[in-house]
């Protein structure tokens, strides 16, 4: 059984909006694990360090002052190609480039309020899962459904 596990944080739009029990319930209704959540209103340093890459970007200063307006929900979730699933699961960057079915195709419309993130790589996941939360706060369980969702 692999043990993938990806970074998906509520953004602060997705928050206020109302839908974490609808991008929660995608995540759980796939059949991924939830492994860890909090909520909690980031600092500005700490959104600085997670978009770190993109530092360099004309819209990086306002991407993180944007992060740091209201509380997120940060979530680990496991599952076989959790990380690469959870990235389709969420659609494109920009929401008018996701398709409908998706995340932010059916919840959002502009790119600089696409409600929610997600690891792009399995290796940027560990990063942000060690960057989010401490080793303790990931729970070891095994939910009972294991059996019906792999083979
Ligand atoms: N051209 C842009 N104009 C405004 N905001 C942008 C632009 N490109 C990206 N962003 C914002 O920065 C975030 C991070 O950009 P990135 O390239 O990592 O996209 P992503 O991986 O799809 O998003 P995220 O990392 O938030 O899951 C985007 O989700 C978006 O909110
Ligand atoms: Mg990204």
């Amino acid at each position: 059984m692999t043990t993938e596990r990806t970074y998906i944080m509520i953004k602060p739009d997705g928050v206020q909006r109302g839908l974490m029990g609808d991008i929660i319930k995608r995540f759980e209704q796939k059949g991924f694990k939830m492994v860890a959540m909090k909520f909690m209103q980031p600092s500005e340093k700490l959104l600085s360090e997670h978009y770190a890459d993109l530092s360099k970007k004309p819209f990086f200063p306002g991407l993180v002052k944007f992060m740091a307006t209201s509380p997120v929900c940060c979530m680990v979730w496991e599952g076989q190609g959790a990380v690469a699933t959870g990235r389709q699961m969420l659609g494109e960057t920009d929401p008018a480039k996701s398709k409908p079915g998706t995340i932010r195709g059916d919840f959002c419309i502009h790119i600089g309020r696409n409600i929610c993130h997600g690891s792009d790589s399995v290796e940027s996941a560990n990063k942000e899962i060690a960057l989010w939360f401490k080793p303790e706060e990931l729970v070891d369980w095994t939910p009972t459904e294991q059996q019906w969702i792999y083979e």
